[in-house]
């Protein structure tokens, strides 16, 4: 399979790409082919131009959640289509997604559903995992297992008037099935990068985890977090390590530091062969 970087915070080629803080990855399986996120601004567009790939091939789009930075490039995506495309995401995708610093404010999609209908979206809502093509799945609810992955604590929503600690329910992941072994390929992993790996591990019967790609947030979480996260990912025995987005460049720098050549910086013009 191959993922190709679209967009991320950073640019890694020099051809004319645009980083924008947030995600969005090419996925190619056997023959298929999907978005996997939009990234922040649009983007995703003219990155998809530069780097060979045809947006009208896609087969499905996948919002990995509802974060502005995952979503605000999909109506340019849709539009770029140009037909009526699937749209996979969990029902919570539309969640009022909200964070309280560094500025207090609304981080969830910037359109309504109506406005991504009218460029072409069919919304699947997925809650239980699905698999799209086969051996490539995407992962449903994510059930929250470890006591440690506590997640972004500035990350809230509002239920009557009063901020509760933002579910995220609608975090979502891919799992490739890969005669290496799995490929997990992250969003903001929300839901926590051990979860995850171990809803994969069960969804999919596939023990041995090959790569795992994308947005850990191990940024931003508490270091009991952080800690565990890499103690039980230097235990995997992983053949690669694929950290960007919201890992943050300290989390990025360190992991490069323990897993050697076997990490590396998945930034905008990036192309994974796994
Ligand atoms: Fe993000
Ligand atoms: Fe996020």
């Amino acid at each position: 399979m191959r993922v190709t970087v679209l967009v991320e915070n950073s640019v890694g080629k020099p051809l004319g790409l645009i980083g924008e803080h947030g995600l969005s990855f090419w996925v190619e399986h056997e023959g298929h082919s999907l978005l996997f996120d939009a990234g922040q601004r649009g983007a995703v567009v003219s990155n998809a131009q530069f780097l060979g790939v045809n947006l009208s091939a896609a087969e499905a789009v996948v919002l990995s959640h509802g974060h502005y930075d995952h979503t605000g490039g999909l109506r340019a995506a849709l539009e770029r289509i140009g037909r009526r495309s699937p749209v996979y995401a969990h029902p919570d995708v539309f969640s009022s997604h909200r964070v309280s610093s560094p500025v207090d404010r609304y981080i969830g999609i910037p359109y309504r559903r109506e406005e991504l209908e009218a460029a072409g979206a069919e919304f699947h809502w997925v809650r239980e995992p699905l698999e799209l093509f086969p051996g490539l799945w995407l992962s449903g609810e994510v059930p929250r297992r470890t006591d440690f992955e506590r997640g972004d604590e500035r990350m809230y929503v509002l239920q009557g008037g009063k901020r509760i600690p933002d579910p995220l329910a609608d975090d979502l992941s891919l799992f490739v099935c890969t005669p290496g072994g799995l490929v997990i390929l992250l969003g903001c992993a929300h839901a926590g990068v051990v979860n995850i790996i171990e809803h994969a591990r069960e969804v999919t019967g596939v023990s041995k985890v090959a790569a795992v790609v994308g947005g850990t947030h191990l940024g931003p979480v508490g270091l009991e977090q952080l800690e565990n996260t890499i103690k039980y990912l230097m235990e995997l025995d992983l053949d690669l390590l694929a950290a960007n987005h919201c890992t943050g460049l300290p989390v990025a720098a360190r992991l490069k530091g323990i897993f050697g050549a076997r990490f590396r910086f998945a930034i905008t013009g990036e192309v994974l062969e796994l």
